[in-house]
């Protein structure tokens, strides 16, 4: 496990829409140098970047063309290599975003795998034997080639799935993991990943990790082969990073990924925090800890188990921002929790200021629904909010016109803005060990319906209680011990200890650091 991981808080970068330093209305590379200060100076230590390789960007980028080569809107490899020892030079660790999955159909390996000629390529994917046959449970492409058979997609239909094997194949085309054509896909990958690293990045954030053998509903066959990469990386990049886009923890951290994050599929637990019909973190009051709580208990031991971590992001490309229903107080509240919980907090860029979701976009490369979470990173109130110089017409997505929208330059001279409180927030939980990646969790408090949420982080050093009433009540527990400490944090007012009773104003937080 790299040792950085320990106290590793990163920040998510959507290429596209965080910074244009060259006025065609599209995010690069130079434009995340430029505010590679404000990322260390909010107190983030590392980056992931999402997908910036050569593409049709069919899907923001998650459609790769070439591996090895970024795409020109962003810079060249010279360019992305300049950012990772910036990067650097600031004590910033940086992820790219790995899609081993599936490639772009314009990919070079697939435009060979679609010859009807045998070839180095034609096991590459999973092809049927029959343009009629279509493959087991999956969708696919077909009749766009010579080739008599069907290729299986992994996500949109331009993403066709590289051949990483059948856990237990039953069809001829199907062929078992230790194949030599499903081998040859898995030393590909290695080898992208080692290119990427020797040119100076941290590690991937690892695009559908679970997706890879097909038809393995317990993951055996997928774990072993993560087994196997993560095994290569730990032997000659073991300061290297990797976190799985799986939401499942026990199974990712089994296949030796360092972290996995809670995501909006998969078991609901996480998403009962911020974005259901009766989301915890809201002033309504009307949530229950106990979906999430039951989620996390089960993720966490697994994270106890393999010495990894489970993160809790703010949001991603792929969900609503958080602020979409949520007021700044509640989002206070939602950070004072997510910088507060072990794992590796990720925060989308923008969640800091409380972006927002821009409602009714037209989908921009892919991105449909997500399209709205997606839109130029707010620098201050001017044109294009500051993100790009460029003719607005040009913009990769419009940046809000709203007079209020939020926005750097004025919370930063905003005291009470939220992005003080997150810079606080992210201040508090470096100076704290118990706080950090691995500290001890445990929870308090947490009952059915009932605020607040009360858990205990512990380290060899210190033990902190942390409180979180997010309703718009005022709200007791009763612990079972008497509570005896300092507050080393409080938001929205402070709570009132007395003996065994915690007693919060509604819509804050705090941290108690126990004597
Ligand atoms: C998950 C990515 O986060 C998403 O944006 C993408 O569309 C799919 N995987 C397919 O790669």
């Amino acid at each position: 496990m790299a040792d950085w991981l320990k106290n590793a808080i990163f920040y998510q970068i959507y290429p596209q829409s965080f910074m244009d330093s060259n006025k065609d209305g599209i995010g690069d590379f130079k434009g995340i140098i430029q505010k590679l200060d404000y990322i260390k100076d909010t107190g983030f230590n590392a980056i992931w970047l999402n997908p910036c390789f050569d593409s049709p960007f069919g899907d923001a980028g998650y459609d790769v063309r070439d591996y090895k080569k970024t795409a020109e809107r962003y810079g060249s490899n010279e360019e992305l290599k300049e950012l990772f020892k910036q990067c650097h030079d600031r004590g910033i660790h940086i992820l790219l975003d790995l899609v081993p999955g599936h490639t772009s159909v314009e990919h070079e390996w697939f435009k060979k795998s679609m010859q009807p000629q045998k070839n180095e390529f034609t096991d590459r994917y999973i092809w049927t034997d029959s343009v009629w046959e279509q493959p087991d449970g999956l969708n696919c492409i077909r009749g766009i080639s010579d080739r008599d058979g069907s290729a299986a997609v992994n996500f949109f239909s331009m993403q066709p799935a590289l051949n990483y094997g059948y856990a237990v194949p039953t069809k001829p085309y199907q062929q078992k993991p230790d194949a030599p054509a499903p081998t040859a896909t898995r030393e590909a990958i290695k080898d992208i990943m080692k290119f990427w690293l020797d040119m100076g990045c941290d590690g991937f954030r690892v695009d559908m990790a679970g997706s890879l053998v097909k038809c393995d509903p317990e993951y055996k066959e997928t774990i072993k082969l993560w087994q196997d990469i993560t095994g290569y990386l730990k032997t000659y990049y073991p300061d290297a990073a990797m976190v799985s886009e799986w939401g499942e923890p026990q199974y990712s951290l089994a296949g030796g990924f360092d972290m996995d994050f809670l995501l909006h599929f998969g078991p609901e637990g996480y998403t009962s925090l911020f974005r259901s019909e009766k989301p915890y973190f809201s002033k309504k009051g009307e949530g229950t800890p106990t979906k999430f709580s039951e989620l996390y208990d089960v993720s966490y031991a697994s994270a106890k188990k393999h010495g990894g971590l489970v993160c809790i992001p703010s949001g991603n490309h792929d969900m609503d921002r958080i602020a979409r229903y949520r007021d700044f107080d509640e989002l206070k509240c939602c950070f004072a929790f997510l910088l507060t919980m072990p794992g590796a907090p990720f925060i989308y860029y923008g969640d800091e200021i409380g972006m927002e979701y821009m409602e009714g976009l037209v989908s921009k490369e892919g991105g449909f629904g997500r399209t709205g979470s997606r839109t130029p990173m707010q620098w201050n109130s001017g044109k294009n909010s500051g993100f790009s110089d460029a003719d607005s017409s040009m913009l990769y997505l419009p940046t809000s016109a709203a007079p209020d929208r939020p926005n750097v330059e004025a919370q930063l001279n905003d005291p009470d803005s939220l992005l003080n409180e997150v810079k606080k927030l992210i201040a508090l939980r470096q100076a704290n060990p118990a706080l950090q990646s691995y500290g001890d969790f445990e929870f308090v408090y947490c009952r059915d319906n009932r605020y607040p949420l009360i858990y205990k982080r512990s380290s060899e050093t210190q033990e902190i209680l942390v409180c979180v009433n997010p309703s718009g009540k005022e709200a007791d527990a009763v612990l079972s011990d008497e509570v005896r400490g300092k507050i080393i944090y409080s938001l929205g007012g402070s709570a009132v200890v007395n003996g065994k009773t915690v007693k919060m104003p509604p819509c804050s937080a705090c941290c108690i650091l126990m004597s």
